[in-house]
């Protein structure tokens, strides 16, 4: 008989509780998938006597995650508590030390330590694996690793962040403040200890480094990443590119090519009718692009107990059944460093400013970006009451990212034009 596979799960949260409720919910199932039962030994929270909603009393139970992940008892110490330093780090390496294989879904541990933890489970023998941690329910790194391993990826690119995608669409289609969508998105378990992370784009940011890492053999260059949350996305923004049919999403692109790995995270436009554009709410969408296979979507619930449980039982299951893949798809020891580089390929851009209403001032908006090389597409100017200044908006052809800056600048110092040109890049999916 074989013998069962026995979890340790630190962290009793959103994330912790939903794995727990499928092991109970599922236990037969499971055993039939893999082979083998896959029991609980022990679990580990800050608070022991919070109701969670699920009966725990028959679980050990550990104060300490590091004593968690060193349990005799314990194969697979699954980590749920997150946090890129502190009880998550250390419980990670003590139970890499101790020759257990890991299974999280913290992506911010491993965009900043996922090298070192990677090449120390190597070395130990023992695997770390994080299908959750990328785009919640969506299996994109078993995509990456697995089902597309035969290609060479030129393009990944996504929403990866559902607080952000649902705090954009509920402004956009029931008139939300920022306040109040945030709240909504808090309220379904979408955010982030620090919320932060969530509307900084940070989270996403780390989630694009993980993907960039596995799609190009490259080390894990967060730090790398260009980024820029939705903070500075205006509901005039959101109002006005909807008027120019299209949407705007916080959006990752990662690609690599001849002059170095770009990684960027930033909020962009997008066709209102394409696939990403009718993304709503806290759905995630990725994109992967590979020479054999052409273009992928993997679209997907990205938050939220169950869709993110649901990831972690697939790390789970492999290891129940004996599957024993690297961590970023390659040995850790054989991961490239990647040169960073900027996006200096053109792109269509979008330019919203406010511009004094008065003979002129139009041409010489135009002059600016004539003499920088940028072409106007679409031009749209809106009435306003007083005689103070008009809201432009301005579609551009596909420009040079740099002729667009230099056209940035003249125009923010043109005397007619009011505040500073607000410019979001189109991207072509
Ligand atoms: P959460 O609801 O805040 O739960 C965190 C859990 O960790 C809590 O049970 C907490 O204990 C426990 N914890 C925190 N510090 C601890 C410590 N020092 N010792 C022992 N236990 C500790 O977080 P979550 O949303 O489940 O997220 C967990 C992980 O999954 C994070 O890495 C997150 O980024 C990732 N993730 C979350 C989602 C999502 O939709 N929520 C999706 C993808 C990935 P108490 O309950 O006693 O406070
Ligand atoms: N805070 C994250 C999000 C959770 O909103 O997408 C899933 O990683």
């Amino acid at each position: 008989m074989t013998t069962p596979l026995r979890l340790g799960i630190a962290g009793l949260g959103t994330v912790g509780v939903g794995v727990m409720r499928i092991l109970r919910q599922k236990a037969a199932t499971l055993e039939a998938r893999t082979g083998r039962a896959i029991t609980v030994s022990a679990i580990c929270a800050r608070s022991r006597s919070k109701d969670r909603g699920i009966p725990l009393d028959g679980y050990a139970w550990e104060d300490d995650p590091v004593a968690l992940a060193q349990r005799d008892d314990v194969d697979v110490f699954v980590e749920l508590m997150g946090g890129e330093d502190g009880p998550a780090k250390a419980a990670t390496e003590a139970a890499i030390a101790a020759g257990k294989d890991v299974v999280t879904a913290n992506k911010a541990l491993l965009a900043h330590h996922g090298q070192a933890l990677a090449e120390a489970a190597e070395a130990a023998g023992a695997v770390l694996r994080f299908e959750a941690a990328v785009a919640g329910g969506i299996p994109v790194i078993k995509a990456l690793t697995e089902g597309l391993a035969g290609n060479d990826v030129t393009r990944v690119i996504g929403v990866m962040n559902g607080t952000c995608n649902y705090i954009l669409t509920r402004m956009e289609d029931a008139g939300l403040t920022y306040d109040e969508a945030f709240a909504e998105a808090d309220g379904l378990g979408y955010l982030e200890a620090d919320p932060n992370l969530d509307v900084g784009g940070i989270d996403a940011g780390h989630k694009l480094a993980l993907l960039a890492s596995i799609a190009y053999g490259t080390r894990v260059a967060f730090d790398a990443v260009e980024l820029e949350g939705i903070g500075k996305v205006s509901i005039d923004d959101i109002r006005a590119a909807a008027d120019m049919g299209y949407k705007i999403k916080l959006l990752g692109v990662c690609q690599l090519t001849g002059r170095g790995l770009e990684q960027r995270m930033t909020p962009c436009l997008v066709p209102a009718t394409s696939p990403l554009g009718q993304l709503t709410g806290g759905t995630n969408m990725v994109v992967i692009e590979g020479d054999h296979v052409g273009q992928i979507v993997l679209r997907g619930a990205g938050a939220g107990e169950g869709p993110t449980a649901s990831a972690v039982m697939s790390d789970v299951l492999d290891i129940a059944r004996g599957t024993r893949l690297s961590t970023f798809g390659v040995p850790a020891t054989s991961l490239q460093a990647a040169q960073p580089a900027r996006s200096v390929a053109p792109a269509p851009f979008y330019i919203r400013l406010l511009l004094q209403d008065k003979p002129g001032a139009l041409a010489k908006v135009a002059a600016a970006l004539g003499e920088a090389g940028v072409s106007i597409d679409r031009m749209r100017q809106y009435g306003h009451e007083d005689a103070g200044a008009a809201p432009v908006l301005i579609v551009t052809h596909k420009a040079a990212p740099s002729g667009l800056e230099a056209a940035l600048d003249a125009i923010s110092a043109l005397a007619e034009v009011a505040g500073t040109p607000v410019a979001l890049r189109i991207e072509q999916v």
